[in-house]
């Protein structure tokens, strides 16, 4: 085990005045939170998470209890908020059979400030659109409950979600470190 820094940006957008509708690629459906969907959520985060960077970053991602233990955390915020917390599910079938393929969470911060707690996307859904269209349903959802900015954090290595988030206008305010125990094999 050996003490590693992570650096990290905390990015920045404004919501006022723009076009946040979600474009929700063909045979998926955003679905709103609702408490019987927490273990569906920790269950997409850790298939999200499990084999990347910041299970380094955040052990708890790594693992599937880490990821209800997280669920159940940030679920039971004072300042939790439904509206920007979003599964992505695809349609196996017309029996109305799901596959839920991505999660996003948002709590609201201080001074008008919206946060997002973590996109993830599970690998074979990837690259088709799934995390932009939940990005922007959960930034529609932090103006519907009146914050103006959202926040974010973003390991500066995780390349795919540093472009991510600067072609939805996220851009860079501050860097950060963050120590994380990573084990060597
Ligand atoms: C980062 C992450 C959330 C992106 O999710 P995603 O669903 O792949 O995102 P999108 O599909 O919207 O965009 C990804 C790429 O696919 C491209 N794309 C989007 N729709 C597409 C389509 N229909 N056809 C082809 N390419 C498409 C995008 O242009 C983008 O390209 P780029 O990598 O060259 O910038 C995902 O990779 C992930 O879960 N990573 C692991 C967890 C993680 O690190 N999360 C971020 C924590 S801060």
């Amino acid at each position: 085990m050996a003490l590693t820094y992570f650096k990290r940006y905390r990015m920045e957008t404004d919501l006022v005045g723009r076009d946040l509708s979600p474009i929700v690629p063909q045979g998926y459906r955003l679905l709103a939170w609702d408490p019987a969907l927490l273990e569906s959520h920790a269950q997409t985060k850790y298939l999200s998470f499990r084999n990347e960077l910041d299970s380094n970053v955040f052990p708890c991602l790594g693992e599937l209890t880490g990821c209800l233990r997280l669920m159940e955390e940030i679920s039971s915020k004072p300042n939790f908020l439904p509206e920007a917390t979003w599964l992505a599910a695809r349609e196996l079938s017309d029996d109305g059979r799901l596959e839920y393929c991505g999660t996003i969470q948002g709590i609201r911060a201080r001074d008008g400030y919206g946060s997002i707690q973590n996109l993830g996307i599970v690998p074979v859904h990837r690259d088709r659109g799934v995390g932009t269209a939940l990005l922007f349903r959960a930034l529609q959802g932090f103006r519907q409950a009146g914050l103006r900015r959202v926040s974010l954090e973003v390991t500066v290595e995780n390349d795919g979600a540093v472009r991510l988030y600067q072609r939805h206008g996220f851009v860079p305010v501050k860097t950060v470190f963050k120590a994380a125990e990573v084990v060597f094999s």
